[in-house]
């Protein structure tokens, strides 16, 4: 049986992965956080005996900033494959926690990447590196020879992860790879992330649970896929022949503008638009009710207008294509808060 460390299991993408991998038959070691209360509901439901799956899942406590910690797991474990997902993944709050977030996601990746030197050379490594790496990028759309122009704390720290991920493959022949993923969205996907966050709110609306969406720059655009086709490409990437860095995207753009839009019609409500800037409002067509607002709280201190990528690479060489396209994913991300939001209005 074949093992595998996931940092950040109880995450969006380390929930997906999980679930691939037990698929799959692995045994599981997920790494997770003591939190004074319990939120599990992402893994719960392949966990323990009736889980249903061929693997098993293992869940450790743990912390990327706890070095003894990790070391330990590796020298126990000594796992095929190590996928680094754990980080402080919020760019907007990585602007107030600047320290916090390079010490999960720069130094953290170290910690992790030198305890597999020590105790597992010859695991796999897996880093989720981001297409925030290249902040208002040069060219678009954006390839792995594109240059890097971070420009968060998030990202600057994620280059720290992806260098050192490089470093380590090429002065110890570790194998170790970067998945350069673009936005990736799912009904697990964080509520604070702008997908989801239009997602649930417009749901809530339309059930009568709230009256306004308040959102910041609807002008930002994104290349957004769907979370279970990006795990898979991080798991193709650890399968190869040699270790190697690609990009993981849809090569489809669309603003958060666009987004909203989108999600009200799919519960049947067209928005016309008034006012400008920080005055602008989102109306309800039919009942003129003003249901979504700007809140400059929302504004960066520094934002990316547009990322787009091209996973050429990633087709050719790993024979990865993205399944579920944007409007696709609206749906789906719609049809969970929609029957999410009616339950609640029952309870
Ligand atoms: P997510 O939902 O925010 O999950 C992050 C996970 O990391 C959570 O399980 C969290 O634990 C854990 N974590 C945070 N700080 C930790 C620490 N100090 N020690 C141990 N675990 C810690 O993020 P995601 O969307 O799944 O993304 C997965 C990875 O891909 C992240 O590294 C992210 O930066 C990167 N990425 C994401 C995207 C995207 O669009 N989703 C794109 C490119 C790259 P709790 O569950 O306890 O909070
Ligand atoms: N979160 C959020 N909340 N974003 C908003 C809002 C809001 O109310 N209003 C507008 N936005 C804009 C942001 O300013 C940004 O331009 C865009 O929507 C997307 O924001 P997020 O969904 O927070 O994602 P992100 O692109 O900053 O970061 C995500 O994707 C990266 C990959 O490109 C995260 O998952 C990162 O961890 C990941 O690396």
């Amino acid at each position: 049986m074949k093992q595998a460390v996931i940092t950040g299991v109880n995450g969006q993408d380390g929930s997906y992965l999980a679930e691939l991998l037990l698929g799959k038959g692995y045994e599981v070691h997920g790494i997770v956080r003591r939190t004074s209360s319990f939120s599990r509901g992402r893994i719960d439901p392949f966990y323990g005996a009736n889980a249903g799956v061929s693997g098993k899942l293992v869940l450790h406590y743990g912390d990327m900033g706890d070095e003894k910690n990790l070391r330990k797991l590796m020298e126990k474990v000594r796992p095929d494959e190590v996928y680094n997902l754990a980080s402080q993944s919020h760019v907007g709050i990585s602007f107030d926690m600047p320290e916090y977030s390079t010490d999960v996601n720069a130094l953290g990746t170290l910690r992790l990447l030198d305890a597999m030197h020590d105790y597992c050379p010859k695991s796999r490594f897996y880093q989720a590196s981001t297409s925030e790496l290249f902040g208002s990028a040069d060219e678009s759309p954006q390839t792995e020879q594109t240059r890097f122009k971070p420009n968060s704390p998030y990202a600057v720290a994620k280059l720290y992860a992806y260098w050192m991920t490089v470093n380590y493959r090429q002065t110890y022949g570790m194998y170790a790879c970067n998945g350069i993923l673009f936005n990736h969205e799912s009904p697990r996907r964080g509520e604070n992330f702008v997908t989801r966050k239009i997602t649930q709110t417009v749901a809530r609306i339309a059930a009568g649970l709230t009256d306004c969406l308040y959102i910041g720059n609807m002008e930002a655009r994104r290349d957004w896929g769907y979370a279970p086709d990006y795990v898979r490409a991080m798991w193709l990437m650890l399968q190869q022949e040699k270790a190697d860095d690609f990009v993981i995207a849809t090569g489809e753009l669309h603003s958060v503008r666009e987004l909203i839009e989108k999600a009200f019609a799919y519960v049947g409500t067209k928005i016309e638009w008034e006012g400008k800037a920080a005055a602008e409002c989102g109306i309800d067509s039919s009942t003129g009710k003003h249901v979504v607002k700007i809140d400059p709280k929302y504004y960066r201190p520094i934002d990316i207008d547009s990322v787009l990528g091209d996973a050429s690479k990633a087709r050719r060489e790993l024979g990865w294509e993205p399944e579920v396209k944007f409007d696709r994913l609206v749906e789906i991300m719609m049809e969970a808060d929609v029957q999410a939001a009616q339950s609640a209005r029952q309870d």
